[in-house]
């Protein structure tokens, strides 16, 4: 089980800049590395309309672009609220960007009363992802926006 109180502490530590990309980047650096039974870990932006394009990441090459109205990410952009799938097989319209990912929990990022993003977390294990690490999880996303500069232009129309 993680400590996300530890893990809380060092991410801050390790966002010393304002960049979102250089954050990003770092962030999911550091949760892949971090927690357990994760085979991919992402960020995705709303860089078009309605369309999330994929952004920094660890793990294998990715689906790109994803719709809001399609998978997980999508369902997270659009209702934006943390989606916590334990059984991705079950779920109606997911992408399957990698055979291996069984369960998934993506966070959604607002920022100025828009959809900034996602936190995308696969794990190839059912059920990975507990109340507790949906909690630390939206607790860390919390800590990457309060380091970033989110009204850096990310749309590119
Ligand atoms: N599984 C996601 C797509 C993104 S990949 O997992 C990296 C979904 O259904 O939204």
């Amino acid at each position: 089980m993680s400590d996300y109180a530890l893990l809380a502490r060092q991410l801050e530590t390790l966002l010393d800049t304002r960049d979102w990309l250089t954050n990003a980047a770092q962030t999911c650096a550091f949760l892949k590395h971090e927690i357990t039974d994760l085979n991919w870990a992402g960020f995705y932006l709303q860089r078009q309309p309605r369309t999330l394009i994929l952004g920094p990441f660890q793990g294998l090459p990715a689906c790109n672009p994803i719709a809001f109205d399609k998978g997980v990410c999508g369902a997270a952009a659009t209702t934006r609220r943390t989606q916590r799938v334990a059984d991705v097989h079950a779920f109606p319209g997911h992408i399957a960007c990698d055979a291996a990912s069984r369960s998934e929990l993506v966070v959604p990022i607002v920022h100025d009363g828009e959809l900034w993003g996602v936190l995308d977390l696969d794990s190839p294990r059912p059920e990975r992802f507990s109340e507790d690490d949906q909690r630390g999880i939206e607790r860390l996303v919390d800590i990457f926006i309060a380091a970033s500069d989110l009204s850096t232009p990310s749309v590119t129309g």
